[in-house]
């Protein structure tokens, strides 16, 4: 066989499926991973595939294998693994050579391996993708951020391997530096409150109006029909209707109510804090998933202070169209509080981040993939400056329609004891957003009268301080 097209380091189930991904677009490519024994296996059931990989033992003949000028993708465990690897592989790659981390990396640590990297000859590369074991395999969404040299560079073999909606390959440059794992982990902290939202509207089916999980299952199907279409409604439909061969129950039931987090959600509401944008549905859903991870306090403070009481909401037809857009109205305000961090990232980090684009490759292969971002894209690109998502006139319209009903789920909830802190944030986010006067006149005052902190004033400019009434 000829050299490579491309090399691919670490085989874990992300690794294994890229590579196979890759070599049935017909690119050559050379793989490695860390223990040989898994390079074998994974050769052995790469099929008819085969003809198009190269497993190698050795980091040496791995690299000796890829045609320079050599991109070289890295699927190792973010973090410490990703440092070490660039370091063994430094070893044997030469000026020109590309490293390209496909990991869930946080963004700050990109820019370090990058600026690390420079003056180097080397360029360093990072890749979010986006789509679970089966996205890796037959099409992910792909946001990339590095040199623009460099994405022209392996453009040609993302567009093959990437997701395709309606034709159009959903993987894109998106800017320099860390841009592309920014706008990953901003995805999955949209992930994180789409989610949250979704077991939000699930918890009111079920501990309010006391519905099975498969009679569940039958709202999510329909709502996945309507403009909630998505793969996150249309998997919970499928989850909700699995049943448990152990025990014949749903299978929804016998798992343990306590969410696992690998980082990247807390990674975008903790970014969010530090530029000062508000993505309160984020940090809700981050912080939901850590209390639900406290089961034995939960269970102690159910004792204490008693469950709410038996369900006690009807779930007649008028209710069930009051999720749907509630929970329309809610992502709504996820993704704008999302497409905002972006917004004011792009401008901290001068990535010019294309915003209309990101959610053009959002469209197919990954995780939050739904028609809304369709509208998203639409709404963007038409909009000559960039604009707050919910000041864009296709989502004025969804909120202006779909907010009184979330607006009544929550107040619902909220009386019947139902925990709803995602979907309670998106609206008060909501309310707090178009108030044009605030409350924050009165912090103002409290700041200035314990801590001289001075104030605007409405009728006048330049700081100001009150003669406070002094007890
Ligand atoms: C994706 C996902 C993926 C993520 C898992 C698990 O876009 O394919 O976001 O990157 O790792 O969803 O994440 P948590 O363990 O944090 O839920």
């Amino acid at each position: 066989m000829t050299k490579a097209q491309i090399g691919l380091f670490g085989l874990g189930t992300m690794g294994s499926n890229l590579a196979l991904n890759i070599a049935e677009k017909g690119h050559a490519v050379a793989v490695y991973n860390r223990t040989a024994e898994k390079t074998g296996t994974f050769f052995e059931n790469a099929g008819d595939l085969r003809e198009r990989i190269v497993p190698c033992a050795t980091l040496a003949e791995f690299v000796k294998q890829i045609k320079p000028p050599r991109p070289i993708i890295l699927m190792v465990q973010a973090g410490k693994a990703v440092d070490e690897q660039i370091a063994a592989l430094r070893e044997h790659l030469d000026a020109g050579d590309m490293i390209i981390d496909a990991g869930n990396a946080n963004f700050r640590d990109t820019i370090r391996r990058y600026t690390e990297l420079e003056g180097s000859g080397l360029t360093f590369v990072g890749m979010g993708v986006s789509g679970g074991e089966d996205g890796a395999r037959h099409g992910p969404s792909i946001m990339v951020g590095g040199p623009e040299e460099a994405w022209i560079r392996i453009q040609p073999i993302l567009e093959d391997i990437a997701a395709r909606f309606h034709g159009e390959p959903c993987a894109a440059w998106l800017g320099p530096g860390g841009a592309g794992h920014f706008v990953k982990t901003i995805h999955n902290g949209i992930e994180y409150a789409d989610m949250q939202m979704i077991a939000e509207i699930y918890g009111i089916l079920r501990d309010g109006a006391g519905m099975a999980p498969g009679e569940i299952a039958d709202i999510f199907e329909r709502w996945n029909a309507g403009p909630l279409d998505s793969y996150l409604v249309e998997i919970t439909a499928t989850v909700l209707r699995t049943r448990d061969a152990a025990s014949g129950k749903a299978l929804v039931d016998v798992i343990a109510d306590q969410a696992g987090q690998k980082g990247t959600g807390r990674w975008a509401a903790v970014e969010a804090q530090l530029m000062g944008v508000p993505a309160t549905t984020i940090e809700t859903a981050v912080a939901a998933r850590s209390l639900s991870a406290e089961k034995d306090l939960r269970l102690a403070a159910e004792k204490a202070y008693g469950a709410p009481a038996a369900p006690s909401i009807t779930a007649d037809a008028a209710f069930i169209d009051d999720l749907e857009n509630a929970l329309l109205a809610a992502k709504v305000a996820a993704y704008a509080q999302g497409f905002a961090v972006m917004e004011e990232a792009s401008s901290e980090f001068r990535w010019n981040l294309p915003l209309g684009m990101v959610a053009r490759i959002w469209r197919a292969g990954c995780i939050i993939r739904s028609q809304f971002l369709s509208e998203i894209a639409t709404a963007y690109e038409a909009s000559a400056e960039p604009a707050h998502l919910l000041l864009l006139p296709a989502f004025m319209k969804t909120m202006s329609g779909a907010s009184p009903s979330l607006r009544r789920v929550v107040a619902r909830a909220v009386e019947a004891g139902l925990p709803v802190p995602a979907l309670g944030a998106a609206v008060t986010y909501f309310d707090a957003f178009r108030q044009g006067r605030g409350t924050a006149n009165l912090i103002q005052g409290q700041r200035d009268f314990f801590g001289a902190h001075g104030f605007d004033r409405i009728d006048g400019s330049g700081e100001h301080h009150g003669h406070w009434l002094r007890t």
